[in-house]
This record gives structure tokens, sequence and C-alpha cells, in this order.
């Protein structure tokens, strides 16, 4: 039986802890600046607020299991809740089945206890939806779907098996839909590498509306979206009247050979639906200009933009078997009611997409 200890990480476990990482996840699993270190300093090192937690198991030397939870702050029901995003969850394969999993993700919950957090929460792989759930975390009640517009029909059809979709019916909706792609608002959209000063006036108008979303402050969204070492995503922003509107974020990513671009996050005032249709016709412009082949978006089934996405020709997509499908977990620490009352309602209205998960 190995020796195996486990203990808080520390800076100077760095380099063992990415090169586990890359050895038997090839971490983080898309594009970024820098290198495979500099993506664990953006992650582990440089994220505001309070910091991860971040438990590691050793055998003589090596990493032999890990799991962390990233402070965020979350709203839930109008209400600010500090609340931790389970993640980096992995055992090496030659130490799996000793129960190491468990045990770190028992010290990451009493640390996240003792530090005050309210809430934990996961977007899990198949496996890690049955280790969280025998741990108590429940699915929230939020139904996700992926959207898709393919931009480049000609490459798509070559490259994709598509079932009953057919090329010329595809080709016919689009164009019917083709007006919705040209920005009704010249103008209004432009790419930024900042996040202006008003940027928090619209996101907190904007997660008003909501029962569940993160808390997009100004210091996080120039951590998550504005540092090339966490991920190359690009900012698009919507202005009225001098008066930040709306905001969307895209990257693009290759599946398979083929590129697609993600919308990861869209934000803009609801009373003016002109904004969230210009944003989107910015970026499928964008992907169109790019030759990317297609367009996708993962939100909440009966989020607020899911017609805006549907007028502009974008159809909902069944993920393929093997492709995970997002879903969100979570679990309240304490016995706070309210928190666990959101898992007893039918369905809370939740802006979540993937820029606010690990996938990305
Ligand atoms: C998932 C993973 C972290 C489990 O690590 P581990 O150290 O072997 O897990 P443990 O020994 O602590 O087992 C934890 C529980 O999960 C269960 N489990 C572990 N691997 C499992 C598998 N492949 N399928 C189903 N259940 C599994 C165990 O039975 C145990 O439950 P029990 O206490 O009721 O018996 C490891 O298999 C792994 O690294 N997988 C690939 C990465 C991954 O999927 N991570 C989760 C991302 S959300």
């Amino acid at each position: 039986m190995p020796s195996i200890h486990s203990k808080p990480v520390d800076v100077r476990d760095r380099e063992e802890l990415v090169s586990f990482f890359e050895e038997v996840m090839s971490w983080p699993g898309f594009e970024h600046a820098g290198e495979t270190s500099d993506y664990w300093d953006w992650k582990y090192r440089r994220k505001p607020g309070l910091p991860p937690i971040d438990y590691a198991a050793w055998n003589e030397g090596s990493v032999a299991s890990h799991a962390s939870a990233t402070p965020v702050p979350l709203m839930i029901m109008g209400r600010p809740v500090t609340a931790g995003q389970l993640g980096d969850l992995y055992t090496h394969p030659r130490h799996r089945g000793n129960g190491l999993a468990e045990s770190l993700l028992n010290r990451v919950e009493e640390h996240a206890a003792a530090e005050g957090l309210e809430f934990l929460y996961a977007f899990p792989s198949e496996i890690g939806r049955m280790i969280i759930s025998n741990r108590g975390f429940r699915e929230l009640p939020v139904r996700f779907s992926q959207f898709q517009l393919i931009t480049d029909p000609a490459a798509f059809f070559d490259q994709v098996r598509l079932g009953s979709l057919k090329r010329p019916a595809y080709k016919a909706m689009l164009s019917l839909k083709s007006t919705y792609r040209r920005s009704h608002a010249p103008g209004m959209v432009r790419e930024v590498s900042e996040f202006p000063d008003d940027i928090e006036d619209m996101t907190r108008r904007f997660e008003a509306n909501f029962d569940i979303t993160l808390r997009h402050d100004r210091s996080y969204l120039e951590w998550r979206y504005a540092d090339p070492a966490g991920g190359f995503f690009r900012t698009l922003l919507a202005t009225i009247d001098g008066r930040t509107a709306g905001m969307a974020v895209v990257r693009t990513y290759n599946n398979d050979g083929t590129r697609y671009m993600d919308i990861i996050d869209l934000m803009a005032d609801l009373e003016r639906p002109k904004v969230a249709q210009a944003l989107v016709a910015k970026a499928v412009a964008m992907a169109e200009s790019e030759h990317v082949t297609g367009v996708q978006a993962w939100i909440p089934s009966d989020h607020p933009f899911v017609p805006t996405l549907q007028r502009t020709g974008f159809i909902p997509r069944t993920p393929l078997g093997h492709e995970r499908k997002l879903t969100m977990f979570g679990r309240p620490i304490g016995r706070d009611a309210e928190l666990s009352n959101i898992f007893q309602r039918r369905c809370l209205k939740a802006h979540i997409m993937l820029g606010d998960s690990d996938w990305v």
C-alpha cells in the first residue's frame, strides 16, 4: 500500500501539479496564452476575491489526486451568496478506487464551510455527477439547451452527418432568418479589450431578472475574460447614448478538425430587445468573416434570449453520445432554508452560460 498524504496546495507545488494536470488530463483542454503554469497562476493565484480552496494528495513527491473549489459570488433569489465552484477533480489512474477523491472533497468542503461559503456547485462530468450526488449535491431545476447556427453550410454538411436535417431545407430556413442577422442598429456594437466604467450598472440591472446567476462585477469580468492566460476570449460591447446596454463574450475552438465559435456569455437590457439581437448579429458576422463553420451557445431553455437566438436562425442541437451535457448541481453548506428551497422549485430562472463554468 503506497504511503499517501494530503495537504492544501502551496505555490511551491506548482510545477508538480502542472505536470500532473498535463500528463493525466491535458489540462485545461482549450487554448490560452503562455504555458500551462501561466494558466495555473491565472486560475489559482490571480483570481480576485476569496482565494481558491485547493487540496492535493501526494505519493512520494508525485501528485496522486487533486480537488478544488473556486469561490465565486452568486446571486440567488436576489441575495448575494458566497459560493464555490468545484473543479479540477482528478485522481491519477494508478491511485483510483482508494477513496482519494472522497477524502479531498471532504477537506475542500470543510475548508469551504470554515471560510464561510454558503453554497457549493459544479458542472460535472457523468462520473463527477455520481460522486457528488452521493455527497448530497442535487441537480438544480435549470434545463440547459445547446443552440447552433451553421455559418458555413458547405463546409458543415461535408464534414458532419446530420440525420434528417437536410442542406436545402437548412439554407431555405437561413435565408428567411437573414434579416435578423443584419444588425438593426449599426454602430451599436463594437469589440473591446477593456470593460467600461459603467459595466457593472448593466450587469446588475440584468442580473436582477434572474433567480440564480453569477455576480459579474468588474474585477471578475476582467479576470475571467480579459486575461489571455485564462483563455482567448473576445468581448463585444453594446452602447446606447454613451451608456453600456449589453455585452457578449465569444471564443473559437476546434472540434474534430472543424472550427466553431461559442457565445459563452450574453447580457443585455431586456427592455431593449434590439441590443441582444445586435450582439448576436455581430457575433455571427465575426464568425462568418473568420470562416468559422458554426456558432453555438449553451443557455437555459427558458432564457429570455432563446427567442433572440431562434430569430437569428439558431436551432437546438442534441449533443452526441460522447459529448458532455451542461447540468448544474449544487448543495447548500449549513442549513439555510432559503437556499435549500431552491431545489424544490419546479424551475429556476437562471442566467448561466458556458463562461460561468470551468469548461472554457
Ligand atoms: C472521478 C475520479 C476523480 C474518482 O477518483 P477516485 O480517487 O478513484 O475516487 P474514490 O476512490 O474517492 O471514489 C469516490 C466514489 O466514486 C465512485 N467512483 C469512482 N470512480 C467511479 C467510476 N469510474 N464510476 C462510478 N463510480 C465511481 C466510488 O465508488 C466511490 O463511491 P463510494 O464511496 O460510494 O464507493 C477519477 O475516476 C478520475 O480522475 N476520473 C477522471 C476525471 C473525472 O471524471 N473527474 C470528475 C470531473 S467532474
